[in-house]
């Protein structure tokens, strides 16, 4: 299978909800290296990589008393920064609490999220835009482990083709299409497609739940961090930011967050609403990258081709990698959707 690119160490992994996230170790995997979770005695979220120096038991496994992580085989305590503060039955000499130390890894908190980033360099998130807005109404839907692996979800994401089949009647329809102008728009760490039609989508879920539509945008920011725009005559109708969490090569983690600008309706409605159309949707393409999947592991090896109305072509496979692209602006393309 396809090892996991460097760029995901580098970069700013999603490794849980901060709601999740209380006063036990959480055990998560995040691009292959399992890692524990815990907050420090300020509820400020730690993440250490899920081993215990001295014998390698899983940190995990522990328990968290006044901020201090203490590993339930011989009761070593690990601060948030991994230095070992205790060693029960013994005296630390001066200095021992380094040579003693767990492995820490960079940590930050935002807008409910829990993130990571396992290499020491210093990246930083986009500007995420309404993300985490006050003026918006936000939700997270996290969707557990799936099978499948992350380019193949980002691709998926990214391409509104398989919306006419695979959500055949519930995005778009197979049998009936309209004409869209498809564009695409790059920067040097990031691409985008943009898709304008006259009218929202003609699957029964657009027409029932969403308000008139001009425009959607869906942009990848290397190295697997999505985002997705609708924009009718008023603005923003709905965004949707996605961390496409790497657990294995063949595993990923997607953390949904739903953003909507307040007014239309409470916000536990329109969460409710949107749950119930996109649960088939999300079944769907979770039930596709594991196909997907399978097959590759069938043919031992993925083989790729570009069609007409794959507009951003090799170019997701470049960013997941790490790689630059050249800034473009394309379109927009007659297609129909
Ligand atoms: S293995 Fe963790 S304290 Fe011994
Ligand atoms: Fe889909």
């Amino acid at each position: 299978m396809t090892p996991l690119p460097d760029s995901l160490q580098r970069s700013w992994q999603m490794a849980a909800l901060s709601r999740d996230l209380r006063d036990k170790p959480l055990a998560r995997t995040v691009a292959g290296t399992p890692l524990v979770l815990f907050r420090d005695a300020t509820g400020t979220a730690a993440a250490l990589t899920d081993r215990c120096p001295h014998r390698n038991y899983p940190l995990s496994e522990g328990r968290v008393s006044e901020g201090v992580l203490q590993c339930a085989y011989h009761g070593w305590r690990f601060r948030a920064d991994g230095a070992c503060v205790e060693v029960p039955g013994c005296e630390l000499e001066p200095g021992e609490d380094r040579r003693l130390a767990a492995s820490p890894v960079a940590v930050r908190e935002l807008n409910g999220a829990v993130l990571v980033r396992l290499s020491p360099d210093e990246v930083d998130l986009p500007d995420l835009g309404p993300w985490g807005a006050d003026d918006h109404d936000h939700f997270w839907w996290s969707q557990g482990v799936w099978r499948g692996r992350v380019l193949d979800a980002l691709e998926n994401v990214l391409d509104p083709f398989h919306t006419n089949f695979i959500h055949d009647g519930i995005i778009r329809r197979s049998g009936r299409r309209m004409p869209v102008g498809l564009s695409v728009l790059a920067g040097e760490d990031w691409i985008e497609s943009i898709i304008d039609q006259p009218q929202p989508d003609l699957g029964w879920m657009s027409r029932l739940l969403e308000p008139p539509r001009e425009r959607s945008r869906t942009r990848l920011y290397a190295p697997t961090l999505v985002q997705a725009r609708w924009e009718g005559p008023n603005g923003l109708t709905l965004c949707v930011t996605v961390f496409f969490t790497p657990v294995t090569e063949t595993t990923l983690a997607p953390y949904a967050c739903f953003t909507t600008p307040k007014g239309r309706g409470p916000g536990w409605l329109k969460e409710a609403a949107i749950r119930m159309f996109l649960e088939p949707v999300v079944a769907q393409d979770r039930r596709a990258l594991a196909a997907q999947l399978d097959n590759i592991e069938r043919f031992g090896a993925p083989r790729f081709l570009q069609g007409p109305g794959d507009l951003l072509g090799a170019r997701v496979a470049q960013l997941y990698q790490g790689q630059r692209i050249e800034p473009a602006s394309e379109g927009p393309f007659e297609h129909r959707l």
